[in-house]
C-alpha cells in the first residue's frame, strides 16, 4: 500500500461488506453520524481510511474507493462480542450518555478492547507516511492514540470523539478510566462536541492522572502538550441543499405526501434504533395529542423511521420490542382504517430517501435524552431551503447548542415536549420561517467541510510529539 499523507483511524469503514444471498459480496455505506460526517471530507482529499468492514470473518486487502484507499481490519467473532457490543457498546455507550441504559463492566471485555485498539494502532503505524497526520475517531478506539504514538512518535495525532464525554462523576466509575485517560493523552489534539466535555475531560487528566493543566491545555512530564477543546461536526450542507432541490426528490416527497393520505401536518423521526434517541417518549407524547383531541389522525401523521442497530446488545432488543407494542397499541387505539396514526418503518434508507422525507414533513422531532451531535436534526435545517417546516429538539443533543431557535424540549418532560410539539403543529409560516433562516445560516456558516479544516488546521500547528518543548 501507498504510504499516505492523512489517515483516518475509525472503528467501521465508510462502506460495510455485505454478502448477497448468492454468495456474492458487495459494498453499502456505512450506518450513523461519522461516516456520514466524514466521508464528504475524505472525498476530496487522498488519504487512506483504516477501519472494520462490518462483518466477522477473513482479513481483506486494501483497496481504493472514491480516491482514497480503504485499509480493512479484521475481527473474530469473539472480538466482536467483547470488543464492539461488549466494551464499545454495552460498556462505553451508556455511560458516556449520561446512564441511559446501565452500563456492564466485564474484565474480559476490557482486554478485547485492548487487543483490538492494539491491531488498529498497528495498522495505521503501517499506513502513515513520515511525519503524516493521523486522526483517530470516537470511543471505540481511545486507547489507539497513546499506542501509536509508542510505535511512530514521528506523526501528528488527533482523536475526535463524536459522542458526549460525561462528568468526571460517571467517568469515574469505569475501571479502566486511568488507562483510557492515557491512551487519549497520546494525540496532540483530542476535539469534542461540546466545550463541556473539554473541560470534564482536562479536569479529569488533572485529577485522576495528575498531570498539570491549564485551560484548554495538558502539560505531561515529558514535556509535550496535549490540547482539549471543542469542534462542533456538521453536514454537507450544501450538498444536501442541493439534493433536497433536485426533481427526483421533490417528486418522491410528493408521492410521499399522496401515499399518507395529504394530512395537513406530517411529523418526522429518523433515528438508529436506540435507547438514547428517546423514540418511546416522543412517540407518547404524539398519541398523547391525538387523544388529547388536539388533532385526529386525518390532521396529522407520525413517520419514524429507526435503522437497525446493535441488534444483539440486549438493550436493544428490548427497546426494538418496547417500539413495536407501542406502535401497536397506539395504531390499535387511534388508527381508523387506511389512517395509522404512526407509520414506523424499522429499515434504513439511502440519503435521497432521507432527502425526500425532510422535504416532505412539517415537523421533526429529534428528541435525544442524550447526544454528542445529531446530524438528523442538521440535515433536515439544509433540507428546508424554502425557510418552511419546524424542528423540535431535545435541549440534550449537541446541536441544540447552535440550533437555539429550534422548538426546544426536555424529553424527560411528555407534558412540556407535547406543548412544544402542538405549537410547533399550530406556528404561523411567518414565525416557522424566522426560526428556519436562523438556523439555515448557522449551518451554512459551519459545515462539515469547516469542520475537517479547523480540526485538522489546530493538529497541523500541534507541536510535534517528538520535539522536546524548549
Ligand atoms: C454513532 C457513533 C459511531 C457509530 C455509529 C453507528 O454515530 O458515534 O461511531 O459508527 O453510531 O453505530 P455502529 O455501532 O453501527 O457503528
Amino acid at each position: 500500500v501507498q504510504r499516505a499523507d492523512l489517515v483516518i483511524v475509525a472503528n467501521r469503514l465508510p462502506v460495510d461488506r455485505v454478502v448477497e444471498a448468492d454468495g456474492s459480496t458487495t459494498w453499502r455505506r456505512s450506518p450513523g453520524g461519522l461516516v456520514s460526517a466524514l466521508s464528504p471530507v475524505m472525498n476530496t482529499q487522498e488519504g487512506a481510511w483504516i477501519g472494520w468492514p462490518g462483518d466477522v470473518g477473513e482479513d481483506l486487502a486494501p483497496f481504493e474507493n472514491e480516491g482514497m484507499t480503504l485499509v480493512p481490519v479484521s475481527m473474530s467473532a469473539e472480538e466482536y462480542e467483547e470488543y464492539y457490543e461488549g466494551f464499545s457498546n454495552a460498556t462505553l455507550w451508556p455511560l458516556y450518555h449520561d446512564l441511559v441504559a446501565k452500563p456492564e463492566f466485564h474484565r474480559e471485555w476490557w482486554d478485547s478492547y485492548v487487543a483490538v485498539n492494539r491491531r488498529f494502532a498497528e495498522a495505521a503505524a503501517a499506513v502513515a507516511a513520515e511525519h503524516a497526520m493521523v486522526w483517530i475517531q470516537d470511543y471505540q478506539l481511545q486507547l489507539v492514540p497513546a499506542l501509536l504514538r509508542d510505535l511512530r512518535p514521528d506523526l501528528r495525532i488527533g482523536f475526535f470523539l463524536h459522542i458526549p464525554f460525561p462528568p468526571a462523576e460517571l467517568f469515574s466509575q469505569l475501571p479502566w478510566r486511568r488507562e483510557l485517560l492515557q491512551g487519549l493523552l497520546g494525540a496532540d489534539l483530542v476535539g469534542f462536541q461540546l466545550p463541556g466535555a473539554a473541560q470534564n475531560f482536562i479536569r479529569l487528566v488533572r485529577e485522576r492522572v495528575g498531570h498539570k493543566t491549564h485551560r484548554d491545555s495538558v502539560y505531561l512530564p515529558d514535556g509535550r502538550m496535549v490540547t482539549a477543546k471543542a469542534f462542533p461536526i456538521s453536514i454537507d450542507t450544501a450538498g444536501f441543499t442541493e439534493l433536497a432541490r433536485s426533481e427526483p426528490v421533490q417528486a418522491r416527497a410528493k408521492q410521499i405526501r399522496e401515499d399518507l393520505g395529504n394530512p395537513r401536518r406530517i411529523f418526522l423521526g429518523i433515528d438508529r434504533l436506540d435507547y438514547t434517541k428517546g423514540i418511546y417518549a416522543r412517540l407518547r407524547a404524539f398519541s398523547e395529542l391525538i387523544h388529547d383531541g388536539h388533532f385526529t389522525v386525518e390532521d396529522a401523521t407520525f413517520v419514524q423511521v429507526a435503522s437497525p442497530s446493535r441488534e444483539r446488545v440486549d438493550q436493544y432488543r428490548i427497546l426494538r420490542d418496547d417500539i413495536d407494542r407501542l406502535v401497536g397499541h397506539i395504531n390499535g387505539d387511534l388508527g381508523r382504517l387506511g389512517r395509522p396514526a404512526i407509520s414506523y418503518l424499522n429499515a434504513s434508507f439511502p440519503r435521497e430517501e432521507m432527502a425526500a422525507l425532510y422535504v416532505a414533513s412539517d415537523i421533526m422531532v429529534v428528541t435525544p435524552f442524550r447526544d454528542g451531535m445529531n446530524l438528523v436534526a442538521k440535515e433536515y435545517v439544509a433540507c428546508r431551503y424554502d425557510d418552511d417546516g419546524a424542528l423540535v429538539l431535545s435541549e440534550f443533543a449537541g446541536a441544540a447548542a447552535e440550533l437555539k431557535q429550534a422548538y426546544l424540549v426536555n424529553p424527560y418532560d411528555i407534558n412540556g415536549m407535547k406543548a412544544q410539539m402542538l405549537e410547533a403543529y399550530r406556528a404561523e409560516e411567518k414565525e416557522l420561517a424566522k426560526r428556519m433562516r436562523a438556523m439555515r445560516k448557522t449551518i451554512v456558516e459551519n459545515d462539515v467541510a469547516n469542520w475537517a479544516n479547523n480540526f485538522l488546521a489546530d493538529l497541523a500547528a500541534a507541536r510535534p510529539g517528538h520535539e522536546k518543548q524548549v
